[in-house]
């Protein structure tokens, strides 16, 4: 297995585990995959709803709890660190600050197009390039965008990006159209982000890693994806089962007892269309039920709460927590394949040995 340079930052382990919000991917899960060699991503959506004051003032909430989570990350482990923000929550900026504070290694963001620094932010922070920029997109044009953006205003460039297929859990940067009939494979998107990033390789002279995401479940998905140019993967539903996600044990046997037909596309108040297990909550809004919303924070930017059917912030945490009456879990396509509870390390070891055995299968086939 190849390993992985972002600029000057080494990453012995091509893996990025996928920011899980609302209390799925915090300092246990990222210092796990840290401390393997990849890069471990505290989530940053939602991550204050545990504090006491979340609902008098949820944006200090946040930051407080951001702040914690990257400390206690930071104080298992000497790996690679990152935080995922997503572009469509109402304080994107305040929490990109104190990412960038804590001297977090790498951001990540998505659900929105990262085309400059928010104004709270100054744009000194890009020359030291202590903290890489990943945005995460959906195809090579969007890739384009953005590059094209920050290269006329910054005259430099993201640091790598994150190309994302529809076959991934959580919030999905497609249409519900092409979710039912993708146009192209992973394989396809990688393809062409790396055509497009090429103008800016040379104008630069740089290597922009691209990692690829959505339904890399095994080492033969890893293997595959790597061999049509990715850099890097990023995973996440398969890191949902470990011993070390920070979610209740019944988020992780949601998993575990998920067969294919269970995971199903809803539209979420977000504005995207989102891939969740589907549980008696999702059937009732999925039937048109409303959700009485008591909404005092407004944390998504296009949320209308006097409009949406439920709040998707508590539907997530109350199912992070193992409430499954009054929530439901995000998941990607490839959820039901999930058997058992592995801590990270062994997650790891049968990533390494699914991706050895495809390798070792491809040669065979070669010599033959
Ligand atoms: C439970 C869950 C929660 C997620 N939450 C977020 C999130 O808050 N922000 C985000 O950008 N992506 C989120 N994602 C997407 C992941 O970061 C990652 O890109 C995705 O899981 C990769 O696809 P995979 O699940 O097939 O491995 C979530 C995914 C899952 C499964």
């Amino acid at each position: 297995m190849k390993t992985m340079s972002i600029g000057n930052l080494h990453v012995p382990l091509p893996v990025i585990q996928g920011g899980m919000g609302v209390g799925v991917s915090l300092s246990g899960l990222a210092s796990a995959v840290a401390e393997e060699g990849g890069i471990g991503v505290i989530s940053a959506v939602g991550i204050g709803m545990t504090e006491p004051d979340y609902r008098k003032n949820f944006k200090e909430a946040n930051k407080t709890a951001l702040k914690k989570e990257i400390r206690k990350a930071r104080a298992k482990t000497k790996g690679v660190l990152g935080v995922n923000i997503m572009y469509a929550v109402t304080d994107y900026d305040d929490l990109l600050k104190v990412a960038l504070e804590e001297g977090i290694d790498v951001v990540i963001t998505g659900a929105g197009l990262l085309l400059k620094l928010p104004a709270n932010i100054d744009s000194s922070v890009l020359e030291s390039r202590a903290t890489k920029f990943i945005p995460k997109v959906s195809s090579g044009r969007a890739a384009r965008i953005i590059f094209h953006s920050w290269s006329e205003r910054y005259n430099r460039v993201p640091d790598a990006v994150v190309v994302e297929g529809p076959m991934a859990g959580g919030h999905l940067g497609f249409t519900r159209q092409e979710l039912d009939k993708p146009q192209k494979d992973l394989a396809s998107l990688v393809k062409e982000t790396l055509q497009e990033l090429l103008p800016y390789e040379q104008k630069y002279g740089l290597e922009i890693p691209v990692i690829a995401g959505g339904g890399i479940y095994d080492g033969g998905d890893m293997y595959e994806i790597m061999e049509a140019g990715a850099s890097a993967v990023k995973i996440g539903t398969r890191f949902v089962t470990t011993v070390e996600c920070d979610v209740a044990d019944a988020f992780k046997q949601n998993y575990i007892n998920s067969t294919p037909d269970d995971i199903v596309i809803i539209n979420s108040p977000v504005g995207l269309p989102g891939r969740v297990i589907v549980n008696d909550f999702v059937q009732a809004i999925q039937a048109g039920e409303r959700k009485p919303v008591k909404c005092s924070w407004k944390c998504l930017k296009t949320c209308d709460y006097r409009k949406v059917p439920y709040c998707i912030a508590e539907a997530l945490f109350s199912a992070a927590r193992g409430n499954f009456d009054e929530g439901f879990s995000f998941a990607g396509s490839k959820a039901w394949m999930a058997t058992e509870i592995l801590t990270v390390h062994e997650t790891i070891n049968r990533l390494r040995s699914e991706y050895s055995l495809a390798e070792l299968s491809r040669d065979a086939v070669l010599a033959v």
